[in-house]
């Protein structure tokens, strides 16, 4: 007998940092196809301020939540009463966006007579790659962005070890505050990649915090600190400028590509013996830093994959996909418990507030 296929469509919603974004994504079988997928990022609000600022972020999310919703919908051509779920992130994040992105999700799902299940941000990143690519499990990602250094071990759905994180800023935030520093804008990481290009990457002297203690966690503070210490006793012209970048540039690639050597030497690749390495988050566009952690996959006889931009980077693809196939998966969930089996409230006894306010935890130390 021929077995029927079963198809699940589901609307993800992201608001936990400065996207705004809804995604309609259909799973047959395991296989995902994108619908839609809407990303307005607030990238120009923040620049003002060189970082991204919460109560800017939170008003702009109510701003527009609900319009990015409706304009997934029409981009996907299809009604609410056609879904089978709603999700949206329900933290790590700053808390004023996940509020509402809470917030609209439950009231489009009370409305429209259908479930609701909040997401965790990290389990959609953990499970991005497998957007439209050819990733299967197990495999190790590096998670790299504004808000996030950690590396996890993503054995299969709801499977997840974090090996190593940061252990205070994260590597995009300290890209932000070099650049901040030298007066380069927001966000710094693009900035600070240019002018590294042209310098000299061993004119400074930089720490490599952790680099030779065992273990995968990092720590990038003292990096961040020694950059504005040797840029305010330097005279900085435009020469020294670049090769203060360079230098900043290549003590970040030597700490992640050092600990990525470790972690992969450490991971099992199970049964098909593939070592799968990806890399994800903004700072993945880094293409020296990218070279670098291609050749320590090399070296490891693994595979470098790295997901387009647009899925390593915050976006409302990876919460439907996490919905989607933890309600694909047997046993299915109840609405308001995630893939961990944990109610709401338990998650949120567990996690602290991540406001980024000054000596606010960020968000990728929440526990995950
Ligand atoms: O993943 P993302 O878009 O947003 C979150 O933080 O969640 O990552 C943004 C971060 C910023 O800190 C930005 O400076 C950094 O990624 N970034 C880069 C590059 N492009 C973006 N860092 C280094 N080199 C780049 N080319
Ligand atoms: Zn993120």
């Amino acid at each position: 007998m021929q077995r029927m296929s079963k198809t699940l469509t589901v609307l993800g919603i992201e608001t936990s940092c400065d996207e705004t974004a809804a995604a309609v994504l259909r799973l047959t079988d395991g296989r995902a196809e994108l619908v839609s997928d809407v990303i307005r990022t607030q990238l120009k609000e923040h620049a003002p301020y060189l970082g991204v600022v919460p109560e800017i972020a939170a008003r702009a999310h109510a701003e527009l939540a609900d319009l990015t919703v409706k304009a997934a919908m029409h981009d996907a051509g299809i009604s609410y009463s056609e879904l089978d779920g709603i999700a949206a992130t329900s933290g790590p994040g700053l808390i004023g966006g996940v509020l509402v992105g809470m917030m609209t999700g439950k009231a489009i799902a009370q409305a429209a007579g259908k479930p609701f299940i909040a997401v965790n941000h990290l389990e959609g990143h953990a499970l991005s790659p497998r957007l439209g690519n050819d990733c299967p499990f197990p495999y190790l990602l590096l998670l790299v962005s504004g808000g996030h250094c950690q590396f996890l071990e993503v054995r299969g759905l709801g499977d997840y070890r974090r090996l190593g994180s940061t252990i205070d800023d994260a590597v995009g935030e300290a890209f932000d505050k070099t650049a901040k520093t030298l007066g380069l804008g927001f966000p710094g990481g693009p900035a600070v990649e240019r002018l590294a290009e042209g310098g000299n990457p061993a004119a400074f002297a930089l720490p490599r915090p952790l680099l030779n203690r065992p273990g995968l966690d990092m720590s990038f503070a003292g990096l961040k600190t020694a950059v504005a210490r040797a840029a305010a006793e330097d005279t900085m012209n435009d020469d020294r400028m670049r090769d203060l970048c360079a230098s900043f540039q290549i003590a970040v690639t030597d700490i992640l590509a050092t600990k990525a050597a470790l972690a992969l030497e450490a991971f099992d690749p199970g049964e098909d013996g593939t070592k799968r390495f990806v890399v994800a988050g903004g700072v993945a566009a880094n293409k020296a830093i990218r070279a670098a952690l291609d050749d320590v996959a090399k070296a490891a006889g693994a595979r470098l994959i790295a997901p387009p931009l647009r899925h390593c980077t915050d976006n409302a693809a990876m919460i439907a996909l996490a919905r989607a196939l933890s309600k694909a998966r047997p046993g299915t969930l109840a609405p308001g418990r995630d893939p961990a089996g944990r109610s709401m409230k338990q998650r949120q006894n567990q996690r602290p507030s991540t406001e980024r306010a000054a000596g606010a935890p960020r968000p990728d130390q929440a526990a995950f």
